[in-house]
């Protein structure tokens, strides 16, 4: 299939919500002026701290010093912007430098395969991984990502998600990141991102910050996005904490949010880029744009952003930018200091040299653009040269066998009466729901999977993957069993015969994605069906359940789905949810069906009996006119955390997962490892020193056009200027409040890649041995609550997630022991006064529970008075 091209002002745009033939070279900011919510606003932090100062990074930012010292304005300029929409074979690419052997840095999505590509592997999406609990397989699945954009010759893979967090149920993209906690986001994205480095891939962590709804998320000449406006420990305690653990992690970019906070534009906000991520977090790699997610040129730059993507300015396709040339004239005219744009630089290549990518690291070798073996270039250059564009290479390896592993550790088991599962593979079956079976247009017909066809594998929009195969639930059951009859339709038949020895098995799912596809009215978020399954699935369930008194009901869903409809129907027996399986939706589903293996996947969220359960601050805001404000009144209190403290009873809590087994926990221990001998952490190391660099205005002939030897292409950004010479630097530029060029205090809780190290020390190790009491084999899963002490002085939620541990594959009577590690930052709560972490001393009143979910915690230890189970 050839892809179909609009080269010009056609809204195929696909992260644009908004275009207008309006366009200059720079007015410092498209948007409209946002509109602010009282008491919240972000202050202005300057200037950007640099980069180097970490010693995981010292060879690398020697390596890059050594280069960036030598290079001209225009290759400077070249690395930190993107050449422009559809101008090369990737969703963005950077300028190259080529005397110094860098090409142009190739700029992939997505967090679940390599996507508008073939022969890759399309994975389980984030929220299956989380539903694992599995740190290996989270790792594996990570090295696997990162092996197949080394493979297509991919330099930044756009992922992991760790934002959304989740906190609207009908957010669109909640799927992709791990689940609807900061610790298991946490530990999902910093697995994910170990693994796809270790294979000198540069992993993108998204999307910064406070993204948590689809619709009204851009801001454009016309129109301005949402302001999330998250207080200050809201912020550190729940959204901020997994970005914390991805730079610990060593990640090398992190990409913005399209929408504002407090009222700041995320790709421009000082406070969250200058601040919070490069002082207090000491992140060193660089930070990034979404597509067509900036909205300024001088006051990005100064904010702290260091790579536009994919380079075109308020209007795409035109050939303008607010970076490139006029990145050149903001440093010839000083209003950018060059300081700021060798740290930028700095920074790219650091993060390049980090992964070991000058080494032997293939140039892409496929194309976002087409499918054709041969194709444009530069697709949007209108003439375009042509090339071999698709060297088809087949980088799916053994991944398959990574892929069914996660899907099928993902599978959560919340309902098996009668023991109705696993199944024999004699037994009669009969099969309900399109779902079961495959897209009715073909495999990939959808673009983006923008459709809700067949087995729900993944949500629709930028975080997908083409699927390369797709064994569907219907040919694994057919594979399995003869008995069985498909009924492959969301109305109930009426020509069944339902015999008292039948098991149906019916499948509904739950879908949605990115804000520039609309599916069945939902543009993004679940807007239509809200919490209930899509094609009258309800219907579909209550029928099969009046016509057989065995059935089971499958689910493929985005996020949280009500089941009440018939979730105590006496005939619905079991209810397996199988999150977003990726292409190995039926062999993961079969393996635990027929009891292959025993479920061990656990909710990465909560199943509520009504979507008034939740508090009004977390439903969708529509509201098309004006900057919508949606401030997070709820602050720390999203998903368990809120209904722990309204009391109210959810269908299935936080963490909830059955197995064919059971297992028991015992002898559990809690140990000292680092005393925590103070309130606030041991004062943070002083920073190292950073690159220095000859930081005057550069010769304008760097960047003059007529120093240019090669064939311009049409709408290419390029660094270059017509008449460089005739700029000249002035001060008159009107600086944001606050601006300064004397560097930032280091801040207090800062000191190393993810804050201060000390933060991380282990502060209690907990022991517990976990014993398969049941009669199957099975794997079990430690799930770690922390209940801090009153004596903070804070309001703090009762249950917080804070380490979970899975054990090996068990045989009945086998038993594992799990050890299960606390930091300090674990127990502490953000002092916004101080703006410091404040921890109870000696872990005086911190109560630390073990169990099976949020809702079946046995175990119970305490410092001092040791372990008890209940
Ligand atoms: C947003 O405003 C709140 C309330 O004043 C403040 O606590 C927080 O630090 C601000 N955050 C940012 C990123 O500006
Ligand atoms: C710059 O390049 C020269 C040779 O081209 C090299 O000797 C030198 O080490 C490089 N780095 C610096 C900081 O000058
Ligand atoms: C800037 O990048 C372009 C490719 O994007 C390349 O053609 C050009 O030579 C680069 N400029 C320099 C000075 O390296
Ligand atoms: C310098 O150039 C930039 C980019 O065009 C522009 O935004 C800025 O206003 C200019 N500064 C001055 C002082 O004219
Ligand atoms: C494409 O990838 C293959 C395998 O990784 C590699 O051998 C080939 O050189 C790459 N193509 C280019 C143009 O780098
Ligand atoms: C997984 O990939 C291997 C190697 O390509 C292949 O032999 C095997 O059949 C695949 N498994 C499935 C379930 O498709
Ligand atoms: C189905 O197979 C199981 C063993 O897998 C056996 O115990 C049972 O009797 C069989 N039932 C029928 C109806 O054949
Ligand atoms: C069908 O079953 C066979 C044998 O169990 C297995 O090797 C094969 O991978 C299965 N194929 C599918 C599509 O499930
Ligand atoms: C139900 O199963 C029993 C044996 O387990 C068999 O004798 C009977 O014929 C079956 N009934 C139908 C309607 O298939
Ligand atoms: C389960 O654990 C409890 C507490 O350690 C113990 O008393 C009990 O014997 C265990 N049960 C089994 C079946 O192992
Ligand atoms: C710094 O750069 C400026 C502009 O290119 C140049 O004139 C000056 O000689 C350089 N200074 C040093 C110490 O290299």
């Amino acid at each position: 299939m050839t892809r179909w091209f609009c080269l010009a002002l056609v809204p195929l745009f696909s992260h644009l919500s908004v275009a207008s033939p309006v366009s200059g070279p720079e007015s410092d900011t498209a948007r409209l002026a946002p509109r602010y919510e009282a008491g919240y606003e972000s202050p202005p932090f300057y200037p950007t701290p640099h980069g180097g100062w970490v010693s995981d990074w010292r060879d690398a930012y020697a390596k890059a010093y050594e280069v960036v010292s030598n290079m001209t304005l225009a290759e400077k300029v070249n690395l930190t912007t993107g050449t422009g929409y559809w101008m090369g074979p990737c969703v963005g690419q950077t300028g190259s430098a080529p005397r110094f052997r860098i090409p142009n840095l190739c700029l992939q999505d997505s967090p679940l395969g390599i996507r508008e590509t073939d022969h890759n592997t399309a994975f389980p999406a984030g929220i299956t991984v989380g539903a694992t609990f599995n740190k290996r397989l989270m790792h594996a699945r990570g090295v696997a990502l990162g092996k197949e954009a080394r493979g297509k010759g991919v330099n930044v893979q756009l992922g992991p998600v760790v934002a959304p967090l989740g906190r609207k149920p009908r957010g669109g993209r909640g799927w992709e990141g791990f689940g609807v906690d900061p610790t298991l986001q946490a530990i999902g994205g910093a697995y994910t991102i170990k693994g796809m480095q270790s294979t000198g891939v540069i992993a993108a962590l998204k999307h910064f910050i406070g993204y948590e709804q689809e619709m009204y998320r851009m801001s454009s000449i016309i129109t301005t996005g949402y302001s999330s406006n998250i207080d200050d420990r809201t912020l550190h305690e729940l959204y901020l904490w997994p970005f914390a653990e991805g730079v610990r992690a060593g990640v090398g970019s992190i990409m913005t949010a399209y929408n504002d906070v407090n009222s700041s534009a995320c790709s421009q906000n000082s406070k969250l880029l200058n601040d919070i991520l490069k002082n207090e977090l000491g992140f060193q790699g660089f930070v990034m744009t979404d597509w067509l997610g900036q909205y300024s040129g001088v006051a990005s730059a100064l904010a702290g952003l260091d790579m536009d993507m994919p380079g075109d300015g308020a209007v795409p396709l035109l050939g303008d930018s607010y970076w490139a040339s006029e990145l050149s004239r903001s440093i010839l005219n000083g209003s950018v200091p060059v300081g700021r744009l060798n740290d930028m630089v700095t920074r790219i290549v650091a993060a390049w040299y980090q992964m070991g990518q000058d080494e032997d690291y293939p140039l892409p070798n496929f194309s976002s653009n087409t499918e054709d073996r041969i194709g444009e270039l530069y697709p949007a250059a209108l003439f375009s040269p042509t090339g071999v564009v698709n060297e088809y290479v087949n980088v799916e390896g053994n991944h398959n066998i990574t892929a069914r592993a996660v899907a099928r550790e993902g599978i959560t088991l919340l309902k098996n009466e009668d023991n109705i599962l696993p199944l024999t593979r004699n037994q009669s079956l009969k099969v309900f729901g399109t779902d079961a079976g495959a897209n009715s247009g073909g495999l990939n017909s959808c673009t983006d999977q923008g459709c809700d066809d067949g087995v729900l594998t993944m949500g629709w929009g930028s975080g997908t993957a083409n699927l390369p195969y797709l064994i569907t639930p219907q040919e694994a059951i057919g594979n399995i069993t003869d008995n069985v009859e498909f009924y492959i339709t969301d109305t109930f038949p009426s020509d069944v015969t339902a015999s008292d020895n039948d098991t149906a098995i019916v499948f509904i799912n739950s879908d949605s994605g990115e804000n520039y596809i609309t599916v069945d009215g939902n543009p993004g978020d679940r807007l239509v069906a809200g919490l209930n399954a899509w094609h009258d699935g309800d219907d579909l369930v209550k029928a099969a359940a009046d016509a057989f008194s065995n059935v089971v009901v499958v689910i493929h869903t985005v996020g949280p789905i009500l089941l009440e409809e018939w979730i105590e129907l006496d005939s619905v027996k079991a209810v397996l949810v199988a999150h977003l399986p990726g292409q190995e939706a039926g062999d993961s589903l079969t393996d635990v069906l027929f009891g292959d293996f025993s479920p061990s996947g656990h909710m990465p969220y909560t199943i509520p009996k009504s979507e008034s359960d939740y508090p009004d601050s977390v439903s969708l805001i529509d509201q098309p006119f004006g900057q919508i404000q949606d401030t997070f009144t709820e602050g720390l209190y999203v998903d368990y955390r809120y209904f722990i403290k309204a009391n109210i009873t959810p269908r299935y809590p936080f963490g909830h997962g059955l197995s064919y087994t059971t297992f028991n926990f015992s002898n559990p221990t809690v140990s000292v490892v680092t005393a925590l001998d103070t309130t606030y952490p041991p004062t943070r190391p002083t920073q190292g020193s950073t690159p220095s660099y000859n930081d005057s205005i550069p010769d304008p002939s760097e960047v003059s056009w007529s120093t240019v030897t090669f064939t311009q292409i049409w709408r290419y950004l390029y660094p270059y200027l017509d008449d460089p010479e005739s700029i000249t630097a002035s001060d008159t530029y009107p600086y944001p409040d606050g601006y300064s060029t004397t560097p930032l205090p280091e801040a207090r809780a800062g000191g190393g890649q993810g804050g201060n190290p000390a933060l991380y020390d282990v502060a209690f190790s907990v022991q517990v041995d976990v014993t398969n009491t049941g009669s199957r084999p099975g794997k079990a899963v430690a799930q770690l609550y922390v209940t801090l002490p009153s004596s903070l002085g804070l309001d703090t939620p009762s249950l917080q997630l804070r380490q979970f541990e899975k054990t090996r594959e068990l045989a009945a009577g086998q038993s594992q022991t799990l050890t299960l590690d606390i930091t300090r930052k674990d127990l502490s709560v953000w002092d916004v006064v101080v703006q410091d972490w404040k921890a109870p001393v000696d872990g005086e009143g911190v109560k630390i529970w073990i169990g099976h979910s949020v809702a079946d915690l046995p175990v119970l230890c305490s410092v001092g008075d040791g372990c008890s189970i209940s």
